[in-house]
């Protein structure tokens, strides 16, 4: 099967985060970019993600365009082709309604870094809102994201993470609901510290060269 790996890859990032509760039911959505190719494999919308094979993930063009594939690709197709054509390095997107980030994107609210695990992301800016599938949220995501962010939230939508790896996607889905786990208990006991700085800068070094943070 052609783009086999890649197929697998996505479908694979797909159910962890629903294992992880990261995604309910049918919500969020996954790609990866075949980087040779400049095409991108993406989940297909509104079909439990348990019910799928690889063989079933729609191919789009780096416009959006359904190149190959019978079921329809993620209304979210916009948002994940304008993220690998605005960012050559970034090789997976992780769109997920997990509940923390959904909470803080609700809150129009810049996301604080508040644990080590957290500083490769954080602070994680929100991007204005736009309608689910739109253009404009395209371009908003794209804003927010710049040219070295991993992570940022979509207000009153969820997160996304945009990396070079599915590996990091996935992980950066997980640590920034982490993160806004803590910063949503602390702010609410009026008590809300975020790392310092200089933390923040040498943790993402250590990141940086693979360390653990
Ligand atoms: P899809 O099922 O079309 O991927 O949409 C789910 C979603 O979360 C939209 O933001």
């Amino acid at each position: 099967m052609k783009y086999q790996e890649i197929r697998e890859k996505v479908l694979e990032g797909a159910v962890k985060c629903l294992e992880r509760e990261l995604i309910r039911g049918t919500s969020g959505n996954v790609s990866m970019l075949v980087p040779d190719e400049q095409v991108v494999i993406i989940t297909p919308t509104g079909i439990p993600y348990d019910k799928l094979t690889p063989a079933d993930l729609p191919v789009v063009s780096l416009q959006g365009k359904l190149l190959e594939g019978n079921l329809k690709p993620s209304s979210e197709t916009p948002m994940h082709t304008a993220v690998y054509r605005a960012r050559p390095n970034v090789r997976a997107v992780v769109h997920t309604h997990s509940l923390f980030t959904l909470v803080f994107s609700a809150l129009n609210r810049e996301l604080p870094p508040m644990t080590p695990s957290s500083s490769p992301y954080a602070p994680v800016p929100v991007a204005p809102f736009a309608l689910p599938g739109s253009e404009d949220l395209a371009n908003a995501a794209v804003k927010a994201l710049g040219q070295d962010r991993l992570a940022i939230l979509l207000q009153n939508h969820g997160m996304l993470a945009a990396c070079p790896t599915m590996e990091r996607a996935l992980a950066a889905a997980e640590y920034v609901e982490e993160c806004a786990q803590v910063a949503y208990y602390t702010l609410l006991a009026n008590n809300m510290n975020p790392l310092p700085a200089e933390a923040v800068k040498e943790l993402r070094e250590r990141a940086l060269k693979g360390l653990a943070v």
